[in-house]
């Protein structure tokens, strides 16, 4: 018997890595089917990897549209043209607008190269470096009005080293990102996540904190 597959559409902006180890785990056993790619940049690199991997692409350029209003209105147009059941943003550099978030209210996801609630917005292996701290990693979270500050899902950890530049640190976060991204998508496709007025329910109970997942990769 066919399983049923959840639909989703992918805002990119950039290299796609995160669309990659989508489209990977899809090809394993993900029942996932990516109905668009959608990027507010031509040129980003994660469209050449969905239309390899037989994926409708749309661009959505930010150039084409007079103001934010009218932006947000056509990328929501775009997006439900595709019926996605979850919108999951995947390196996309814009902040969503609200006429989206209350569209699609508990159905958008974001993955944030930190663990938040710490370093929101941009350059956060930086700023992770910088602060001293001892662990860094990644969340995915539930995407609301606020950036960077809906209900958190799961995260994955790693200990930063003694040695580790920017770079290094963004390398073995996004290992970390690979796994845990696909991972959070196998619980949708399940149907055991759900966000309500009270908080996020894994397999029907309340959390009380995030999901702290842990791949098997050697960092
Ligand atoms: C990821 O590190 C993600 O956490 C952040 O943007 C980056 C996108 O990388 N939101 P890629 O385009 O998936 O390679």
């Amino acid at each position: 018997m066919a399983t049923l597959k959840l639909t989703i559409v992918v805002l990119i902006s950039g290299h796609g890595s995160n669309l990659q180890a989508i489209i990977d785990e899809i090809d394993k056993d993900l029942p996932i089917q990516i109905s668009a790619v959608i990027s507010d940049q031509a040129n980003a690199y994660g469209l050449t990897r969905a239309r390899q991997a037989g994926i409708k692409t749309t661009v959505v350029p930010a150039q084409d549209y007079p103001n934010r209003q009218a932006y947000d209105q056509a990328l929501l147009t775009t997006i439900k043209q595709y019926q996605p059941e979850l919108i999951v943003l995947s390196g996309f550099m814009r902040i969503l607008g609200e006429v989206i978030i209350y569209h699609y209210t508990g159905k958008i996801i974001n993955i944030h190269p930190s663990l938040l609630p710490k370093f929101k917005g941009l350059h956060t292996y930086v700023q992770a470096i910088a602060a001293q701290e001892k662990h860094h990693g990644s969340s995915v979270h539930f995407v609301t009005a606020e950036l960077d500050s809906g209900p958190i899902i799961a995260q994955s950890t790693l200990d930063i080293l003694a040695d580790d530049s920017a770079e290094t640190l963004k390398q073995r976060t996004q290992s970390l990102e690979h796994q845990l991204y696909p991972q959070v998508l196998r619980w949708f496709a399940e149907n055991s996540l759900h966000l309500s007025a009270e908080g996020i329910y894994k397999d029907n109970q309340l959390l009380t904190g995030p999901i702290s997942f842990t791949p098997k990769v050697n960092l």
